[in-house]
């Protein structure tokens, strides 16, 4: 019983929630955000585009008032996200220099992080940087132009900048444990382990459609626990929100000890990037849906 983040607390698990600054000041949103939340994404506040929109000059006051919110009510932060090819700039995806562009996203990922050091749980270091339907890296201006170390490189300087955060690789479409794509992101967590790479966790987006999780989720977070990293579900939503499908995406994470903690894309329908499809846990008023009470009784 009691609320999403209470009950994933008492197996030592956070419930998390992406949030947008600008609705802050509606008190249903914040409500609900409060009482049910201990785990807080900035849901664009700490991309690229808003953060540094031209080179050298840094904004953190979204993402700031997202922070200073958190804080203010006990709630933790992911940090969401250093290295993606989306939400990106043009003065960055025109770069084609390796020097300049290495010593850029080096400056990016070591400003970003000493501002909010010691603020954050968990980073996304790197977002999205494998293909689909391959095991490969996706085309991006990181990868054409710094080649297939960008990640190893981005990691590297993400620990020095701030060594008491867990660094993440967090992606799409890796919940399915025979797809090539989710093969290619697990050869990649092996490899750094192997080499002593810093990586502490991989974040699975878990955007499903209405069928929920693939059955083979479970395998999946538990094979990658076994390289030695936590496992995160990090962008929680389901088409329709069919209860079953969201106790069974639960029930995956609850079943792996290092499974640390969900967290879910918004919290009403209406603050939905897929809106239109009504993937979450409270209805546009503000209403708990069913899903979230077979949340509630999996955590
Ligand atoms: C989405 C946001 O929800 C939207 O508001 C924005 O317009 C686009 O990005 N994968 C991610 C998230 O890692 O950052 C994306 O968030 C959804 C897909």
């Amino acid at each position: 019983a009691g609320t999403l983040g209470a009950q994933a607390a008492a197996s030592g698990r956070y419930f998390g929630t992406a949030v947008a600054a600008g609705k802050l000041g509606d008190s249903t949103y914040s409500t609900i955000l409060d009482r049910e939340f201990n785990m807080i994404t900035p849901e664009n506040e700490m991309k690229w585009d808003t953060i540094e929109p031209s080179r050298g000059s840094f904004n953190f006051g979204p993402a700031d008032q997202i922070v200073n919110h958190a804080q203010a009510h006990g709630q933790r932060m992911r940090g969401h996200t250093l290295v993606w090819h989306s939400q990106l700039p043009g003065w960055v995806s025109g770069i084609n220099d390796p020097n300049t562009l290495r010593s850029v996203m080096d400056n990016h990922i070591t400003t970003e992080m000493t501002h909010y050091k010691g603020k954050i749980y968990a980073w996304d270091v790197v977002n999205e940087a494998f293909a689909d339907g391959s095991t490969q890296h996706r085309s991006s201006v990181f990868q054409n132009v710094l080649g297939n170390g960008f990640i190893e490189e981005a990691f590297r300087t993400a620990r020095t900048a701030d060594p008491n955060a867990k660094l993440c690789y967090n992606d799409y479409n890796i919940e399915n444990w025979t797809d090539a794509k989710t093969q290619g992101v697990y050869a990649m967590v092996k490899d750094f382990k192997a080499r002593g790479v810093p990586i502490d966790c991989v974040g699975f987006q878990s955007h499903f459609g209405s069928g929920g999780p693939p059955a083979s989720f479970q395998t999946t977070l538990s094979n990658f626990a076994a390289l030695g990293v936590d496992v995160q579900l990090t962008e929680l939503d389901i088409a329709q929100a069919p209860a079953t499908a969201y106790s069974n995406t639960v029930k995956a994470c609850v079943n792996i000890s290092r499974c640390a903690g969900i967290t879910v894309w918004g919290i009403r329908d209406s603050d939905s990037w897929r809106s239109g499809e009504n993937p979450l846990l409270f209805d546009g008023g503000g209403n708990k849906k069913p899903a979230y009470d077979a949340v509630l009784s999996a955590l």
